[in-house]
């Protein structure tokens, strides 16, 4: 027996970051899922390559309820891989109660938490945001009240609070996953 095995056999699920915009979910993803030699994924960015247009195209063309249905099958796809991955799923992916059974089905998840107004202090609206064009603070708090319970549902108690470093909310990831 090996005393230590590689670091992909030491968790076989998904291992997915939900959260709010802004939580560090693909900055830190990208780096967990280095540490652990697995591919890693962006649910916005699968969205954009598989439809060729921008999160902001899609819903100003098609509205937000065609953009949800798109970023369900983006994380279906996802979680049907079957190597495990690291996953940065779309903030909203919560939000519907599908997506929140696969989720506690065939991945971990680990809620990225912050507060609002650490959020829109550092958060840009950009191409893939556009929910966040007129008043980011409030647009957060509200998604803040609405979310967090399902965050926390999804999660079962995995919650990294994230602050200024994303190397803590790296090490505070691995921690909880190994
Ligand atoms: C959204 C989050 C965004 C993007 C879209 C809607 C949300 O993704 O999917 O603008 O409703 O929280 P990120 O969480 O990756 O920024």
């Amino acid at each position: 027996m090996p005393l230590s095995s590689p670091a992909s056999d030491r968790h076989e699920r998904h291992v997915v970051l939900i959260g709010l915009m802004g939580t560090g979910k693909t900055s830190v993803g990208r780096r967990v899922a280095m540490c652990l030699g697995r591919t890693f994924l962006d649910s916005d960015a699968q969205v954009e390559a598989g439809t060729g247009r921008t999160v902001r195209e899609i819903f100003e063309s098609d509205g937000e309820a065609a953009f949800r249905v798109l970023e369900a099958e983006a994380l279906a796809e996802a979680l049907a891989r079957p190597e495990p991955a690291v996953i940065a799923a779309a903030g909203g992916v919560v939000l519907d109660p599908a997506n929140r059974q696969r989720l506690r089905t065939l991945a971990t998840a680990v809620w990225l938490r912050a507060d609002p107004s650490l959020l829109t202090s550092r958060i840009t609206s950009g191409d893939h945001r556009p929910l966040l064009d007129d008043d980011p603070l409030t647009m957060l708090q509200r998604m803040h009240e609405e979310r967090s319970s399902l965050y926390d549902e999804v999660a079962e108690g995995r919650v990294v609070d994230v602050g200024s470093s994303i190397e803590e909310a790296v090490d505070g990831v691995l921690g909880l996953i190994s």
